[in-house]
């Protein structure tokens, strides 16, 4: 039987960190009730303590939104976790989301102190927020250059302490996705009661390889998976809700599903872009401009006999009105007669064969050749 994967969304957080793309608390309301609309599990709403408006953004979340589990970030930090207790007060479902360094980089060169010190704050931090809060998240913040047997241990120790949830971070996106997935799997096979949490996976995307990664560590048995829209997030982004969406949905082989609303992938995409004044890049994945449409003549014949010949979903399936097909220089006479054919343009072989040729010297001058020049075209054919 196919096994749930939770989708935890962390763009009003992780995402909202990128320079430029900060919201007020009414922007961020209109995404959290989209974001529950898409049928997210978790909105990370904020993290309380940095400033007044994330605490309050938090606060007014949890108020607004009530099917999905609110969770506030916090340092492993007494205040900040008191913070967050406090700032979840209204949330139907609270969760904190707590956590310290756990490489050696980090322990000496950001905490300056110990392994056995950073399972001590680890634990403490750990139960203080279980006296605030019933589900409580533990980071471990840069699991993905940390010694495994002591990520074992502190994956142990804070499971022992009451957490319900524990997050195996690469914060750098340093992982390739079998080192990954073996960090995964150690877990799994070294922590003792590792089954009374769920593990979940956050994957930055430094290489390129936050989604590979984030399927590597699915696939080997984490069931929450920390994604943003568009895949935005500090430096090159955190992994796409998107695109590991999609990767479970067209592979049911996998056996794995998510509770998203596909249809409503493409709308939250345009509704995030917008209000975080950041532009999608015309090839991503799944919501890309560029992402079902089809330029070269090879490319334009095949889709049009078949659209599954370049096409592994329907762009309806992600909300999408219809795949495109742009003509350009590249564009052979298939696409150019039906292009003509939509506009109500409907020729004989040898008459589209002239056409053909003067569309190529207009594609040769022009990026892409739009209706209104294939209108002009037709015009002038008809009038010669
Ligand atoms: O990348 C990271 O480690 C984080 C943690 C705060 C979860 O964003
Ligand atoms: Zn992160």
């Amino acid at each position: 039987m196919s096994q749930r994967v939770y989708i935890f969304d962390t763009t009003l957080r992780d995402g909202e960190q990128v320079p430029g793309c900060q919201l007020s608390t009414d922007e961020k309301i209109v995404v959290a009730k989209q974001l529950e609309k898409l049928g997210v599990d978790v909105i990370e709403a904020g993290f309380p303590v940095s400033s007044p408006g994330d605490f309050r953004s938090v606060v007014e979340i949890s108020k607004a939104v009530s099917e999905p589990t609110i969770c506030a970030l916090s340092r492993a930090v007494a205040a900040d976790i008191e913070a967050a207790g406090e700032a979840l007060k209204h949330a139907k479902r609270g969760r904190i989301h707590t956590g310290i360094g756990s490489s050696d980089i980090h322990i000496q060169h950001k905490f300056n102190t110990t392994r056995e010190k950073i399972i001590e704050r680890a634990i403490d931090a750990t139960k203080l927020a279980r006296t605030l809060v019933e589900d409580v998240e533990f980071y471990c913040e840069d699991a993905g250059r940390a010694d495994l047997q002591f990520l074992a241990q502190l994956v142990e120790a804070v499971i022992g302490a009451g957490a319900t949830v524990v997050n195996i971070p690469d914060t750098t996106g340093y992982c390739l996705p079998d080192e990954y997935a073996s960090k995964i799997r150690y877990i799994f096979e070294n922590v003792k009661n590792v089954h009374k949490a769920t593990i979940s996976i956050h994957c930055h995307n430094d290489l390129g390889l936050a989604t590979a990664n984030s399927l590597a560590g699915i696939q080997v048995g984490a069931r929450q998976v920390e994604v943003t829209v568009n895949g935005i997030g500090e430096r090159a982004g955190n992994t796409s809700l998107e695109e590991v969406v999609m990767a479970l949905n067209i592979h049911p082989e996998l056996g794995l599903h998510t509770g998203i609303n596909t249809q409503l992938i493409y709308p939250t995409s345009q509704l995030v872009s917008k209000m975080m004044r950041m532009q999608v890049q015309a090839n991503k994945a799944i919501v890309g401009r560029n992402a079902f449409a089809h330029s070269s003549g090879i490319h334009q014949d095949g889709f049009l006999k078949h659209s599954q010949n370049y096409e592994i979903m329907n762009p309806q399936d992600v909300g999408v009105d219809k795949s495109d097909i742009v003509l350009t220089a590249r564009s052979g006479r298939h696409a150019l007669k039906h292009r003509l054919e939509l506009l109500g343009f409907v020729y004989e072989k040898n008459i589209l064969d002239n056409l053909y040729r003067q569309f190529l010297d207009i594609a040769d001058h022009k990026k892409e050749v739009n209706d209104g020049d294939l209108v002009d075209l037709a015009k002038s054919l008809e009038r010669a």
